[in-house]
């Protein structure tokens, strides 16, 4: 049983801007720290060593957490009271005792807090670094049950991928540039790589892929492979193993081969040479990773030569150092339009399935967790359940690409869980992805996860506080699947603002309804994310996601929906399963509605298992997820003074952000089907807004009407721009609502490249100003057109309006930013727009 003592809540502290993360180790007060030991010993070190910074990290935590200094010593002292850190080896050599390790895994430890010294000890040094941040851990959340257990890593193989270009941008990257790269080079000034090292360790992930997977083959030059070895010593002291992004057509773009067939001799020794350059920079180097004939990138299905021999070139090269090739089964084609049967979900499968036997035992085939591209909501991917003699990894996605970019708090361990929990009855036998990654299922050497990160030097690593929570639980998860969603999260949130438990229940509240509310509002019923799957991957256009060659389709017309993936009568893709999944899946009345629409195509009016249509379950959801976001941010405003105003108003900033932008998600997915099928809202809302004033039908002074496409990114499909860049606009009408104070809430367009003013009068008096500046604010991929990605709300709240006052606002463009504005509404209290 865990104890977690009552403490004194401390008073707030000084403000904080998020680097320290979940390792801040803020002091508790009020405990007496005589319990804790007075020195630490730390085993067999050299400074490069996990377990000389597991003795630094410990010496840290305690004087943050208790005000305790405490020395190191690197052999066993006198004092009893000590903390001994070290791998198992190191601690039986020392304390000439055989104490006996069980079968503990690569990186498991072993914890020990019920005698006056404390054990810590490793199966290996990374191990022995990862039971002291389990300690710390404990301690900085109060937590000082006597313990003494045994922890193993569920799956070897627990990495990052980072997908950082070498001029220093980030692909879907939402927390600034790298802290890896610039200019072509690998950046000098390494402080923030080594931070991000630790941060990784104490939550037990032991790799790194650096660089994009959409590789650059200036990587590979002499100054950069000397680059490589200055990121892995910052990395090294970590139990961070640095690995590598390839570009498959590296022979012949940066060796001038004249091919780079991958049974070519001269190619192989290319390769091989490399590799053994990078060896000798980085010798322990984890591996590389490799996506090859997707999305225009290089491979080996150029020479008509498989992906298995494609990925064994690398795994030869990398055997000999104990390498690891992490070869992504994201590779699919262009598919045409018309064709019924034409399923991009198809795609991994038909291109993996016949090469199951044919990798060599380094290869770890990466896969995607479903089977089109991190969306709100896919089936697990089949291919977990198809290769059988070959190693697999699942890849998550941290960065949220398709998931509010940073910009909407989406807490996304629950998320993950449905697909690592899921069963896929392969030979009718439980066989959890869970399991199978683990190698443990099919008896494989090597698998496990790895996790799109894309952190950057913004001092919240993600771009948002909150969305860190996302880091912590990957790597949770990825030691331990079986651990609970919530248990997780508010570890990280004890770690990251505190003990209150004020603090504790509304975050949790927050996260937990997180993922559920942005499904609702961005995609439901198995659909995906109706985002612009051509453009930015941010805000709402459906249409967007079809008539395109790449395959995330909706097959949505004025009648039906959904994409048809049965066997008897669509893609096929639902065959795909072993049979017990492959028959839920085939019949619309034993699919689960959350995926209905993924496998199923159907009339609009067609009755779910809760007895509601499809499209009245889309409006429906759209106005609760919507109305979920809403509350955020009293929620959030409920902790002011509990945590420090820097990161307070970070993080309300953001919600209040994301209030608004759910509101522009769900009228522009309720107005696009409600458009679409004709089929009225049975709550009356779709289309129906009384409160609102649009812009274009204001008295307009240097502003004109502006038809806005996507349609459904503005109310009634316009909006008003100024007349010219540079003279100001106003818009201003009569108010005709009954007297009574409201929240005003103004929807306007945010786009790159200008940042207008806008300033809103009431009778000649100013109630509030504010900049287009979000782009230099929040980080999302941004947008220089009228959208969905740029539609925004500004709320000012609380103003007493009498019928008959006059609205104004003024609008001064800026650059390629006409001022855009698209209504006005009035909310009294309780009103649903
Ligand atoms: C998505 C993403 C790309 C990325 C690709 C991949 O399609 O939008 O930016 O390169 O996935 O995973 O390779």
């Amino acid at each position: 049983m865990q104890v977690f003592l009552l403490l004194g809540i401390l008073s707030v502290a000084a403000a904080e801007d998020g680097l320290a993360a979940w390792l801040r180790y803020a002091p508790l007060p009020g405990v007496n720290h005589q319990a804790i030991p007075s020195n630490i010993v730390a085993l067999n070190t050299t400074t490069s060593s996990p377990v000389y910074s597991a003795g630094v990290e410990l010496q840290k935590g305690i004087q943050g957490i208790f005000g305790k200094h405490i020395d190191i010593g690197y052999e066993k002292g006198e004092s009893l009271s000590t903390i001994v850190v070290g791998t198992f080896g190191a601690y039986s050599q020392e304390y000439n005792n055989n104490f006996n390790a069980p079968d503990l895994e690569e990186d498991g430890f072993w914890l020990n807090t019920q005698n006056d010294t404390v054990q810590i000890l490793g199966q290996n040094e990374r191990g022995a670094l990862y039971g002291a941040f389990e300690y710390l851990s404990m301690l900085a959340q109060g937590n000082f049950t006597k313990v003494a257990y045994f922890s193993s890593p569920h799956a070897p193989i627990r990495w990052t991928n980072e997908w950082d270009n070498m001029d220093g941008s980030i692909e879907r990257g939402f927390g600034g540039p790298s802290i890896f790269f610039q200019n072509g080079l690998i950046v000098n000034n390494l402080t923030r790589a080594a931070e991000y090292a630790r941060l990784l360790a104490s939550v037990r992930i032991n790799g790194a892929i650096v660089n994009n997977v959409n590789a650059n083959v200036t990587l590979l030059t002499p100054q950069n492979i000397a680059g490589l070895g200055r990121i892995a010593d910052v990395f090294r002291p970590y139990g961070v193993q640095l690995g590598i992004s390839l570009n498959f057509a590296s022979p012949q773009t940066l060796g001038n081969l004249s091919t780079f067939d991958p049974l070519d001799p001269s190619v192989i020794e290319w390769w091989g040479n490399i590799t053994d350059q990078i060896y000798e920079a980085v010798p322990d180097m984890a591996g590389y990773l490799v996506k090859a004939n997707s999305e225009g990138q290089p491979g080996p299905l150029t020479y008509n030569r498989t992906l298995a021999e494609g990925a064994n070139l690398f795994a030869n090269a990398l055997q000999p150092y104990g390498g690891i090739v992490m070869f992504r089964a994201f590779v699919y084609n262009m598919l045409n339009i018309s064709d019924w049967k034409a399923d991009r979900a198809n795609a991994a499968v038909q291109f993996f399935k016949e090469l199951d036997g044919q990798f060599d035992d380094n290869v770890v085939v990466q896969i995607k967790y479903g089977p089109i591209d991190f969306q709100v909501r896919e089936p697990t991917s089949p291919l977990f359940a198809n290769l059988l003699q070959t190693n697999t990894a699942i890849e998550l996605q941290v960065t949220q690409e398709y998931l509010g970019q940073q910009c909407h708090l989406v807490y996304l361990a629950p998320l993950w869980k449905t697909i690592l929990d899921f069963d896929l009855r392969v030979d009718n036998r439980s066989s959890t992805v869970s399991n199978i990654i683990s190698g443990k299922r099919f008896n494989r050497p090597l698998g496990g996860s790895a996790a799109v990160v894309n952190v950057g030097t913004n001092t919240t690593w993600l771009g948002s506080h909150l969305a860190m929570s996302n880091l912590y639980a990957y790597g949770r998860l990825a030691w331990n699947p079986s651990l609970d969603s919530e248990a997780i999260l508010q570890d990280w949130i004890r770690l990251t603002f505190g003990l209150d438990p004020s603090i504790l229940n509304t975050i949790t509240q927050m996260s937990m309804e997180s993922w559920p509310a942005y499904e609702n509002y961005s995609g439901n019923l198995g659909i995906q994310t109706l985002t612009d799957i051509l453009y930015t991957h941010f805000g709402p256009n459906p249409q967007n996601m079809d008539n395109n060659g790449y395959g995330q389709w909706t097959r949505a017309d004025h009648l039906t929906i959904g994409m048809d993936r049965t066997v008897s009568n669509g893609t096929g893709f639902a065959g795909q399963y072993p049979p017990e999944i492959a028959a839920m899946y085939e019949d619309p009345s034993t699919t689960p509605d959350n995926l209905l629409l993924w496998f199923h195509h159907v009339n609009y009016t067609h009755l779910l298992h809760s007895g509601n249509t499809v499209i009245q379950h889309f409006y429906d959801a759209h106005y609760n997820g919507s109305g979920v976001a809403q509350t955020f941010v009293p929620l959030w405003e409920s902790l002011k003074g509990k945590i420090d105003d820097q990161r307070f108003e970070d993080v309300l900033f953001r919600q209040e952000y994301q209030a608004g932008h759910a509101i522009v998600w769900r009228d522009a997915i309720n107005d696009f089907y409600h458009n679409l099928s004709g089929i009225p809202d049975l709550g009356g809302r779709v289309g129906n807004h009384p409160w609102r004033i649009e812009a274009e039908s204001m008295v307009l002074d240097g502003y004109k009407s502006y038809t806005v496409s996507p349609f459904e990114a503005a109310s009634n499909y316009s909006a008003v721009v100024t007349v010219t860049n540079s003279t100001v606009g106003t818009a201003s009408t009569t108010l005709g609502f009954p007297d009574g104070k409201y929240d005003v809430g103004v929807n306007y367009y945010d786009l790159i490249g200008g940042i207008s003013h806008f300033e809103m009068f009431l009778n000649e008096k100013s109630i509030g100003s504010w900049a287009g500046d979000l782009e230099n604010r929040l980080g999302h991929a941004p947008s220089v057109y009228l959208d969905g990605h740029s539609a925004t709300r500004k709320t000012i709240r609380g103003v007493n309006v009498k019928k008959g006052d006059v609205l104004k606002i003024v609008g001064t463009p800026n650059g390629i930013e006409p001022a855009p504005l698209d209504y006005v509404v009035f909310l009294p209290e309780g009103a649903i727009d």
